[in-house]
């Protein structure tokens, strides 16, 4: 087909949708849902062939695992927020957190230290109050024991994902007590958190192998979403359309990846099986696959991470400090004070597979991919990493097929590398946003220097550094 066909071939699609748009809006959105549904149907199709290779490889065995028990045998993992289906128990901590949702955020906050300070304690006064009157510890640890006995028909994988967020969420709400996170507030290096809010935490994370007393990007972030895709706890209930669209489009975009990214866990796996089979047509194929579905991976980030979805002047004080922690306690064994950082788009899996696929070292160091990083995904990454055959591959290629492998591979640092410059420099403008209230922090790295120039100086300093380690 000529160019020119073709050009008049895209205009004539571009028209009919336009004019479906302009005269049946409804047809419109039944074929966009349409789509969405093809996605979704294509994407338990790979979930259920994992299941199926699981036998045949350690990669897609890990993988299935990590599936079956933290994605309720889903991925992104399902949580079943519809809390009256919950144990009664339970259902007390979504109560509270959606009685106190609009507490929590001001339009401005104030700059008075003793204005905070009693807004803080007001704040946590109130929210312990309601926990230790409407929950009972006792029932939700008899849950929480089921659980860890394995008792799923009690307490359902799904369940336990969406109560992981709720706590998650009620936790970082406890610990900020206001939004915009204020300077006192910041400045604190312990909180005392609510018994209620501490003991299921403990098998939470258990269960999840994380060790840090922060939430992390899965518990807050990819399983904030029900199964139909709609967010649910908000951090600025009450405040304009604006800042919680902002914080929205923020979340989406952590699920979104993961959705995105399923295609491609089940490619990395098919294309290691392949090359260990010596298939090396088929290898070519799926490394071609990742590089073509990377396009919409990315693009979630590209299309979404702008001024116009998260507005700039939103995002520091409305969104951001919400997922920091940057307290911690006092640790006897080691006679040592233990600090915990919060959330990070350094905690998301798909860039960690990524790197472990192509044989890159892995980004968080050890000690923190086990405080941030679920157990299972922290399995997925090694495992990807054991088999990465990217090294094995010479540059100049046997055949026509390792040549295509080499050139794929070669497209996917290039792809990796375009998000990393990108991402320098759209961090960068995010986080020079004026914050009066509050001293420069990010949420994965708590307090940074005093001045806003050194804190950036300092953060560009891992941006460049994995630019120049993403070859
Ligand atoms: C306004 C929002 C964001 C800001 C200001 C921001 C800022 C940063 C900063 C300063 C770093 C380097 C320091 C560190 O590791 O903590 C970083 C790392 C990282 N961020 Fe973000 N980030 C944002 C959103 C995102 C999103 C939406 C994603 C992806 C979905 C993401 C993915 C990553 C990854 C994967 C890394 C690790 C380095 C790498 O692999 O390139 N970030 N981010």
């Amino acid at each position: 087909m000529g160019v020119f066909s073709l050009f008049s071939l895209c205009n004539a699609f571009a028209c009919a949708l336009l004019s479906l748009w302009l005269f049946n809006p409804s047809a419109l959105a039944k074929w966009l849902r349409g789509l969405d549904v093809d996605h979704a149907k294509k994407r338990i199709a790979r979930i259920k062939d994992v299941k199926a290779l699981a036998e045949r490889h350690e990669v897609a065995a890990v993988l299935a695992e990590m599936i079956h028990k933290d994605g309720a045998g889903s991925w992104p993992p399902r949580a079943n927020h519809h809390h009256p289906t919950w144990p009664v128990a339970l259902q007390q901590y979504k109560e509270v957190y959606l009685e106190l949702a609009s507490l929590l955020p001001q339009a401005t906050a104030s700059l008075d230290d003793q204005v905070n300070i009693a807004r803080i304690a007001e704040f946590r006064f109130r929210f312990r109050e309601l926990l230790h009157e409407r929950v009972n510890l006792n029932d939700v640890q008899q849950l929480l024991k089921a659980a860890d006995a394995g008792r799923w028909d009690i307490f359902p994988r799904d369940m336990y994902n969406a109560f992981y967020c709720c706590i998650a969420s009620s936790r970082h709400a406890y610990r900020w007590a206001t939004i915009p996170v204020v300077q006192v507030a910041q400045l604190e290096t312990e909180v005392k958190l609510p018994v209620e809010l501490t003991e299921p935490w403990a098998y939470l994370q258990r269960h999840f192998g994380c060790v840090s007393e922060s939430g992390n990007n899965t518990s807050n972030l990819v399983l904030n979403f029900d199964t139909e895709g709609r967010h649910i706890y908000k951090i600025n209930t009450g405040m304009s359309p604006r800042i919680l669209s902002g914080e929205e489009a923020f979340a989406r975009i952590f699920h979104e990846v993961e959705v995105l990214g399923v295609p491609v866990y089940h490619d990395m796996v098919l294309a290691i099986i392949a090359f260990a089979r010596n298939e090396k047509a088929a290898c070519a194929r799926h490394v071609a696959s990742i590089t073509s579905q990377l396009r919409l991976v990315l693009g979630s980030y590209f299309d979404n991470m702008h001024d116009q979805q998260i507005p700039l002047s939103v995002w520091l004080s409305h969104v951001q400090g919400f997922y920091g922690w940057g307290i911690g306690h006092y640790d006897e064994a080691s006679d040592d004070w233990v600090k915990f950082d919060g959330l990070s788009g350094n905690q998301v899996l798909l860039f960690q597979a990524l790197d472990a696929f192509l044989g890159i070292e892995q980004y968080l160091s050890p000690r923190d991919q086990e405080r941030n990083v679920p157990a299972r995904q922290r399995a997925l990454c090694k495992a990807l990493a054991r088999h990465s055959f990217r090294k094995m591959l010479s540059e100049t290629p046997k055949d026509e097929n390792e040549a295509r492998i080499v050139n794929d591979f070669n497209e996917i640092i290039k792809r990796l590398r375009t998000f990393r410059y990108a991402h320098r420099s759209r961090a960068k403008r995010y986080l020079s946003q004026p914050a009066p209230e509050r001293l420069p922090m990010t949420a994965g790295k708590s307090l940074l220097a005093p001045s806003i120039d050194q804190s950036l100086q300092f953060l560009d300093e891992f941006m460049v550094k994995r630019i120049s380690q993403t070859v």
